[in-house]
């Protein structure tokens, strides 16, 4: 059944059916789809442009539509092009003739654009509650791992002692930005685009908030052909998307270093991890690596739907509808990575004295003895070259700092002293120096553990 077959004397070619059909994929629409339609529906009736009666019928039938679709009852031939050619042509197998009157005052264009209204603020949430679940996985490992000590690390070179949990609690925050920017998305696609009808609206006195309404959707658009042909909602989640998974792919390959040998920091469970086919000793990160992969394709649908959208002349074309394969990829990839990704963190097992070892490298604490010279008295600048000729010394002696003696210290600075020393090279003394506002030391962090807790509650 095809709904314009009307002006046409000929089918389309076999070829231009499976080129043009989008049903195989926008079936997925089909709750969304018909929830439209019954709202519009009811609509009509309230205006005066169904009976009550037909009203009554057609939603009967788009319930009993419903029903089979959910059952996976939904017809595959190319021939019904789209989800919404689906839906009416099984609804006219239950109530006949009358299921035309469903797309009374409507056009595919307003009815696909409401669809993917309603499923793109569905997606959204259900993206944010994923983001929401990893950062859980977060803070109970950082709430786990409070005392332990690692190196923070900037160019990937040691560069001064953190807790791990302080570590942790950084991807804490970074999601946190994730979620907010899906909760934007939901708030974005929450206008109905409803009774624009192909463009210009319709001839018939139509009531469109009062659709958007029956919909849960607090706003309509202010112009039709905006709202026809307007995809910024999905460019908008393609973006959220993008950079979730650009934030997932740092954490990737964070893990995958971290259960390298080299750095040996942390183990992953056998249940996320694989082995090689020819090296029976591998156990490699496989969750970590996959994630940090698919990522290119969620940067690529962004781009692609960029592309797609930026040469459309107003209103709708059908270029549009390439918008659906880009989001839902996009969709399905970020959110399978982000259920991957809260697996992966709350299996990891850290190696504590390895963790503490490194974080223990005597030159990680060299700015806090630079501090306290300064404390002392010496202005900075020089405190910065008395420890620079300490590391330099012990780089020629071979020794630590920890190891040299008094004499040597009184050579380098009257300041210096085996006690100093001893008490400056530590890294958990190192951390606990730090306990303002944001800082790594147990205080501040225990304050980050407390806000993250207050973040989840609040759901
Ligand atoms: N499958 C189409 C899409 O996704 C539905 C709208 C078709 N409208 C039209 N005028 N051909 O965009």
């Amino acid at each position: 059944m095809r709904q314009w077959g009307g002006r046409f004397a000929q089918s389309p070619s076999e070829m231009m059916l499976s080129f043009s059909e989008s049903l195989s994929y926008d079936k997925r629409l089909f709750s969304y789809d018909i929830a439209g339609s019954m709202a519009h529906v009811k609509m009509l009736e309230r205006q005066g442009i169904l009976s009550g009666e037909e009203a009554g019928t057609l939603l009967a039938g788009l319930k009993s539509v419903r029903s089979d679709f959910e059952r996976g009852e939904i017809p595959q031939e190319k021939e019904l092009e789209d989800i919404h050619t689906a839906v009416e042509s099984s609804l006219r197998a239950k109530v006949g003739d009358l299921a035309g009157k469903v797309h009374t005052a409507r056009s595919r264009n307003d009815q696909v654009a409401l669809d993917m209204h309603l499923w793109c603020a569905d997606a959204a949430r259900e993206l944010r509650e994923a983001v929401r679940s990893l950062q859980r996985a977060f803070l109970d490992q950082a709430v786990a791992n409070k005392t332990l000590v690692m190196p923070g690390y900037t160019h990937l070179q040691r560069a001064q002692p953190v807790l791990l949990a302080h570590h942790l609690l950084a991807y804490f925050f970074m999601l946190d930005r994730d979620a907010a920017r899906f909760a934007g998305v939901v708030s974005s696609a929450a206008v109905s685009p409803l009774g624009a009808a192909a463009l210009a609206g319709s001839t018939f006195p139509l009531d469109p908030a009062s659709t958007a309404r029956d919909l849960g959707l607090p706003a309509i658009y202010d112009n039709s052909m905006d709202a026809v042909s307007d995809r910024d909602f999905l460019l908008e989640l393609c973006f959220a998307c993008a950079a979730a998974m650009a934030h997932l792919s740092r954490l990737s390959e964070e893990v995958v270093l971290w259960t390298t040998p080299e750095f040996g920091y942390a183990r992953l469970p056998d249940a996320v991890t694989t082995g090689s086919s020819i090296m029976p000793q591998k156990k490699n990160a496989d969750c970590a690596e996959l994630i940090r992969g698919r990522s290119g394709r969620v940067f690529g649908r962004l781009m692609g739907l960029l592309t797609t959208v930026k040469g459309l002349p107003m209103a709708y074309c059908r270029d549009l509808q390439e918008d659906k394969e880009t989001v839902f990829e996009s969709f399905d990839v970020t959110l399978a990575c982000l259920g991957m990704a809260s697996q992966m963190v709350s299996g990891l097992e850290w190696r504590a004295e390895r963790l503490s070892e490194a974080a223990s490298d005597w030159p990680l604490m060299a700015t806090d003895v630079a501090d306290f010279l300064a404390r002392s008295g010496l202005p900075f600048r020089d405190a910065h070259k008395v420890v620079g000729g300490l590391v330099r010394y012990c780089g020629e002696t071979g020794k630590s700092p920890t190891e040299l003696s008094a004499g040597e210290l009184s050579q380098l600075s009257p300041l210096l002293t085996p006690e100093v020393c001893a008490e400056m090279f530590d890294a958990k003394h190192s951390v606990g120096l730090r306990n303002h506002p944001m800082a790594t030391g147990p205080a501040s962090v225990e304050a980050q553990v407390k806000k993250a807790a207050e973040v989840l509650d609040r759901g």
